[in-house]
């Protein structure tokens, strides 16, 4: 199964009743696991989290910290393109090269680098050298 589709079968399972905007997210770590977010709203708005917070979250808790490549999916006109701050929360886990393919439900897809998405991005290395 490729990345988009499993990014295609977790977004039947975003909780979205107020957009209605089904996201779906996987992310392939570089331990070669896949891990899975959906879109979650809630009725206090600004609760709701996006897809690729989802997968983060599940690839921290599997004791994962590095991305290999996102895919990202939604019944867009075009690719899907990932919220800014999702931009943001992908870069902490993320090389610079690391790849994110953006798809809609039409099969169209768009592949860009994560300094493309985010360049002169803020990161961790700016302040603790780590
Ligand atoms: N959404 C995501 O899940 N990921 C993105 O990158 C863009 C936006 C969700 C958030 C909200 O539930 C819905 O799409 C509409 O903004």
């Amino acid at each position: 199964m490729s990345l988009i589709e499993a990014a295609a079968g977790v977004r039947a399972k975003a909780h979205a009743p107020y957009s209605g905007f089904r996201v779906g997210a996987a992310i392939r770590s570089s331990s070669g696991a896949v891990y899975l977010g959906c879109n979650v709203e809630n009725a206090a708005y600004p609760e709701g989290t996006c897809a690729e917070a989802g997968a983060i979250a599940a690839m921290v808790a599997a004791g994962d910290t590095r991305i290999a490549e996102v895919a990202v999916i939604a019944d867009s006109p075009d690719p899907v393109a990932p919220c800014g701050g999702c931009r943001q929360r992908l870069r902490e886990f993320s090389a610079p090269d690391v790849t994110v393919t953006m798809a809609n439900l039409k099969g169209a897809t768009r592949t860009m680098r994560m300094d493309e998405l985010l360049p002169e991005a803020f990161g961790p290395e700016q302040f603790d050298g780590r």
